[in-house]
């Protein structure tokens, strides 16, 4: 095998490449602030007020960055997320500067009413047999409420995190009921109950006061059921499936992906913090770990890649050709 490995050979049998396009880079995009404002639990992201954002995203896009995935953290929240779908939302103005400036830049919006409501959970509650939780059938009017008010800000692909059971179908009806025919869905079609979703919850402002997301997310250990997840969403229409995390999960990455559907991964705020603290630590090599964990993901199957890194690794792979 090491004749096949010399240096000059190795180029050409290269089986797995990261590149640039694969890359979708998530924003915070915050209500209440004037200047980016740190997240502490993820070392270099920041919160972007509503009238930087365009900024920032036209400096990503120079960097090399062609998509990104937006989340909003709203000025005022309350039990029905009426902020996840107003007109003047945070989100649907982000889309709507982003896009105005930087027409090319594919913008993705999170669909998710966990930023928007003050118990934190991602729908409507009610009471259920073990008490208060996300009731399902309730809060599938409102991700396609939500869904339609980001399309009609200009958002290029919509991306529901919920874990509702019928949501991809709800939404696709929604769109196309109102002449959205031809935006795609990308679902978080696959997404796991993780701690590693903690850093996220500081920075998006979308921790939960009661209980947690077990009756919606699924348990780390079911496999078939995680499968199972994405055959029903795109049964119902999805257009991109998504399994997140994604380091640890390359096994239902991979099962995902012969589907047959374009598989996104979801590289979370626990896995950039992992990699970063132990970075800063002088533990590890940041730059070579994180681009080795975005190549494995690749290599398992994932057609794009959801990864804070991404700003970080375009000017890697920049250096590197
Ligand atoms: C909201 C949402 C979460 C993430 C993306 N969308 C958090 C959650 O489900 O609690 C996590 C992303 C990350 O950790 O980077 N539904
Ligand atoms: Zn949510």
């Amino acid at each position: 095998m090491r004749r096949i490995r010399r240096r000059i050979i190795q180029p050409l049998l290269r089986e797995t490449e990261l590149r640039k396009t694969d890359l979708v880079m998530p924003v915070f995009v915050d209500e209440s602030i004037s200047r980016p404002l740190p997240i502490p639990s993820m070392p270099g992201q920041f919160r972007h007020p509503v009238d930087g954002v365009a900024g920032y995203c036209e400096r990503l896009y120079n960097a090399g960055v062609g998509a990104v995935i937006l989340f909003g953290i709203p000025a005022r929240k309350d039990g029905e997320a009426t902020e996840a779908y107003a007109a003047d939302g945070v989100v649907q103005r982000a889309v709507r500067s982003i896009k105005e400036r930087l027409e090319q830049m594919v913008v993705i919006t999170d669909v998710c009413a966990c930023e928007y409501t003050d118990h934190g959970h991602c729908g409507i509650i009610g009471e259920t047999a073990d008490g208060p939780d996300l009731q399902n059938d309730p809060s599938l009017e409102l991700m396609a409420r939500i869904a339609v008010s980001h399309a009609e800000s200009g958002a290029d692909i919509v991306a529901p995190s919920c874990m509702l059971d019928g949501m991809v179908k709800a939404i696709r009806e929604a769109l196309d009921a109102t002449g959205h025919q031809d935006l795609p869905i990308m679902s978080y079609s696959t997404k796991f109950a993780s701690a590693l979703y903690g850093p996220f919850r500081d920075a998006a402002d979308s921790g939960f006061s009661f209980g947690d997301r077990t009756t919606y997310q699924i348990n780390p250990g079911n496999a078939r059921e995680a499968i199972m997840e994405s055959e029903l969403d795109a049964a119902e229409g999805a257009d991109i499936l998504m399994v997140k995390p994604a380091g640890i999960y390359l096994d239902i990455l991979a099962s995902v992906a012969e589907l047959g559907l374009p598989v996104a991964a979801y590289q979370v705020s626990g896995e950039y913090a992992m990699i970063k603290a132990a970075g800063e630590r002088g533990w590890l090599d940041e730059r070579a770990v994180a681009l080795e964990s975005l190549t494995a993901i690749k290599r398992a199957g994932a057609d794009l890649i959801v990864t804070y890194f991404a700003e970080d690794a375009v000017g890697w792979l920049h250096e590197e050709q």
